[in-house]
């Protein structure tokens, strides 16, 4: 059963040692191991159930860090970089040989990040490699934002958790990179859109793409719960569950609803914070999917700010498997 503290050496030895520990970031909690060693990334794909197809991103401490693992950084993105690192940021750039291919699944790109929490940022800066580490959730399920979500699913497999508290974006790094001269977003997350374009002016997103994505791991059904989950105007889906005798519990913006037992309904951000939401997010979807219920809705966020990264979660959480 898997320790939970906050001891960054014993979180090194372990790590050291080619075992994996489970580690806080700003966006959700991360399974990571040796990025250098092949065991420790395969025993990363066992421990997640997580196919081999789908590649990893690797985690390191400083810009001069990266440079050891890419061959360049092309001018838009090491704009981003140097402005958002440590943050919610994920560039995917040339690797060099020395990162193995089964971290990448054998593209030629490599997906690295610096994180930013405090906890994370000095292990990483006391280890001599890179961590690879995929959300810390079994393969397909919703990503894990506090250290009891880790320990739910992971803790027979893992020595240790980091607990570095509640994670305060709640949803996965932004991924960005280049296409023939242009930037691409290939995954919508805690970054916010605008931030990117004032930084380096317009760019495409790709996130939505389900046929042979450029980012493997973006299939249409992901970061699911286990029950059904249903996205449409609330009012008409309680409406159409209550008449057909169907329970329900359900997960609004901001809105209340006086006939709904209070357990059975989350309201995101009491005054419509879409960052507040964002890091509710998941946390809220896991408590409703323990709950003794048939199916749990949710509405969609405003398309602005983090609206468009929490609406592209909902919708892969409410697609068909
Ligand atoms: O916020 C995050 O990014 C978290 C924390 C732990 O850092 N990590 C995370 O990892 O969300 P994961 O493995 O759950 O999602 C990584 C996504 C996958 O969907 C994968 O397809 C994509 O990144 N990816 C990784 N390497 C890639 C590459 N070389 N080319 C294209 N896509 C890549
Ligand atoms: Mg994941």
């Amino acid at each position: 059963m898997a320790v939970i503290g906050q001891d960054i050496a014993k979180a090194k030895r372990f790590l050291d040692e080619g075992k994996l520990v489970a580690i806080p970031t700003e966006t959700v909690y991360g399974l990571a191991g040796n990025a250098l060693n092949p065991l420790a990334v395969a025993s990363i794909f066992e421990t997640k159930n997580r196919p081999s197809f789908d590649p990893l991103i690797i985690h390191t401490s400083s810009m001069d860090r990266v440079k050891d693992f890419v061959e360049e950084i092309p001018d838009p993105l090491y704009k981003l970089g140097k402005s958002i690192w440590p943050g919610p940021l994920t560039l995917l750039l040339p690797r060099k040989a020395i990162i193995p291919d089964l971290v990448t699944s054998g593209l030629d790109r490599v997906a690295i990040r610096i994180p930013n929490h405090p906890l994370t940022l000095e292990l990483l800066e006391s280890l001599d490699f890179p961590l690879a580490a995929p959300s810390a959730n079994p393969f397909g399920y919703i990503s894990p934002t506090q250290p009891r979500h880790v320990e739910a699913q992971l803790g027979d497999s893992i020595p240790y958790i980091l607990d570095g508290g509640n994670c305060q974006v709640g949803l996965e790094s932004t991924i960005v990179g280049m296409e023939e001269g242009q930037v691409v977003i290939y995954r919508l997350g805690g970054l916010e859109l605008n931030e990117i374009e004032d930084l380096i002016g317009p760019v495409q997103v790709k996130s939505h793409s389900t046929s042979n994505p450029q980012a493997p791991g973006l299939l249409a059904s992901h970061y699911a719960p286990r029950k059904p989950f249903v996205l449409g105007d609330l009012d008409l889906l309680i409406e159409k569950y209550s008449l057909e005798g169907t329970s329900f519990a359900l997960i609004s913006l901001e809105k209340s609803f006086s006939d709904i037992p209070e357990a059975h309904q989350i309201a995101l951000s009491k005054n419509g914070d879409l960052k507040e939401a964002a890091k509710n997010l998941f946390a809220s979807m896991r408590q409703l999917d323990e709950l003794d219920v048939e199916v749990i809705l949710a509405e969609k966020m405003p398309a602005k700010g983090l609206g468009q990264a929490i609406n592209d979660r909902l919708k892969r959480a409410a697609a068909e498997a």
